[in-house]
């Protein structure tokens, strides 16, 4: 849909004060919490993307100690996907699994089934890839259902303003919203946020986040075989390799640590500027044909003026760094020590990190080590007890400020976060409408290889 000049600018002020709005939702008069009868406190949960994180997340909650919750239906567009996940889970958790053979769904209209299987106040997750994050969560929203949904959220700008408005809509109904931005449930790192709050490290001048590690996930693949059946399908299981799917590597692999360096300077950065390139085409499959940098380094700029450098590497036989630290006015600290937030949190003297001046460690509560299991906890604890809960609109917001850095370093110029989310470019327009049939929304040449980011050359968009 082309949208006017007027309607960009409303967008813009619209946008500004998304926070302000959100903030001042009132609960009065909204959907009324369920009651969790003695007799019947189950939580129902549907698995929506039945892969390796969607089955992670279902048995995160079949774990929970707010139980009992039990998973009755699954859905993916791939059928062996259903049946893996369903196998793993009913070994793990025999009694807790009951999807028999017609509540397991398979196609792009099962997150439908799998939902209307559920009661409102019941819970659907989402771990399919991002493209149809906005689609599921407007039908949950529509149903009354909890959400979790797994990160990255969004990869552009016309499905993040949509999701927004979504996510208010979820807030007036009174639903939970988890995102799996599972940082914000370490207890590692939400002790360290507290001390930089209470001035432990002074102002935050510069944060650092790196992701550099060897090829991963599906991000560099070889050319389509010529045997397989769908474009589209193939697409998406090779997910990471397509922008409409994923945000790529970029977004797929560095949120994490974009995400948590945000929250510790207690902001999201007003611009970026980046680079990036590829190096090595060769994989083991032949050349890959994908659509990522395979390095990349972006420069985020706070209102204040501090900067927040995150690099990204998928590169064999360099050096590998997983971690994020901030240096402040008045010492530094180590954020996440190794992956996406691994512990100890840290806090220095001065601005070197070393062991020698370190003068305050997390510690994490017996029981809590896990911020997967964390926030399921934490959820379905909101759920039970009414909480105030739902991180979808900084789940949104995370996904722009990666998308941000990302677009900076394909297009080579330097964006605000203002224009990025006044975008219009839609990565997947009509993913809601997607049949095995449709074609994929980027094609390959007569090679084989997707169109790719071209920095300086391509300006206005990433390809
Ligand atoms: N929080 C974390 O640490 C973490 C870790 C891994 C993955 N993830 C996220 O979880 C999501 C899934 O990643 P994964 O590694 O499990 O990938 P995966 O390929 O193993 O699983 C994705 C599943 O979704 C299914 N799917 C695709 N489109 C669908 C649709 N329209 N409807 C229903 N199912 C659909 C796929 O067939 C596949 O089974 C991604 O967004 C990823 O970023 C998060």
């Amino acid at each position: 849909m082309t949208e006017t000049t007027h309607q960009v600018t409303s967008r813009r002020e619209f946008l500004k004060n998304t926070g302000r709005i959100a903030a001042a939702t009132t609960l009065a008069g909204l959907v009324v919490p369920r009651v969790y009868a003695a007799e019947d406190s189950t939580l129902q949960v549907a698995l929506i993307g039945c892969g390796g994180r969607g089955t992670g997340a279902a048995a995160d909650a079949m774990s929970v100690k707010q139980g009992p919750v039990k998973l009755v239906a699954m859905a993916d567009v791939f059928e062996d996907r259903v049946r893996s996940s369903y196998d793993h889970l009913k070994g793990q958790f025999a009694n807790q699994v009951d999807v028999p053979q017609d509540r397991q769904f398979v196609g792009f209209d099962s997150y439908k089934q799998a939902m209307d299987c559920l009661n409102p106040g019941d819970i659907a997750i989402f771990a399919s890839p991002l493209a149809f994050r906005w689609v599921h969560f407007g039908y949950a929203v529509e149903k009354g259902l909890h959400v979790f949904m797994e990160k990255p959220i969004t990869s552009d700008a016309p499905t993040s303003r949509r999701m927004l408005e979504q996510g208010k809509q979820s807030v007036a109904k009174n639903l939970k919203v988890g995102v799996g931005l599972m940082s914000r449930h370490s207890r590692a790192l939400q002790q360290l946020y507290d001390r930089i709050r209470d001035g432990a490290i002074g102002d935050i001048v510069t944060m650092f986040a790196y992701r550099m590690h060897a090829p991963a996930g599906s991000a560099f693949v070889a050319k389509r075989p010529r045997d397989d059946a769908s474009e589209l399908l193939w697409q998406i299981r090779n997910f990471h390799s397509f922008l409409w799917a994923s945000g790529g590597c970029f977004s797929d692999f560095y949120i994490h640590v974009i995400d948590h360096c945000c929250w510790m300077k207690d902001a999201w950065p007003v611009k970026a500027q980046g680079l990036g390139g590829r190096h090595y085409r060769e994989g083991n499959d032949g050349p890959c044909i994908d659509q990522n940098f395979d390095v990349y380094s972006v420069e985020y700029t706070f209102a204040d003026g501090a900067k927040l450098i995150a690099d990204g590497r998928c590169m064999t036989g360099c050096e590998q760094i997983y971690k994020s630290y901030a240096l402040g006015s008045k010492g530094s600290a180590v954020i996440s020590t190794s992956g996406d937030c691994g512990p100890p949190s840290t806090i220095h003297d001065g601005l070197g990190l070393e062991k020698s001046k370190m003068k305050w460690e997390s510690k994490l509560p017996q029981g809590e080590e896990n911020p997967y299991v964390n926030e399921w906890n934490d959820l379905v604890d909101a759920i039970r007890n009414d909480k105030p809960y739902n991180e979808l609109e900084r789940g949104v917001m995370a996904s722009v400020v990666t998308s941000l850095g990302r677009k900076a370093a394909h297009t080579g110029v330097e964006i605000t976060l203002e224009d990025m989310l006044a975008d219009d470019f839609e990565y997947a327009p009509g993913a809601d409408k997607f049949t095995v049939d449709s074609p994929a929304p980027v094609q390959a040449d007569a090679d084989g290889k997707y169109p790719i980011p071209q920095p300086g050359i391509i300006t206005d968009r990433e390809y």
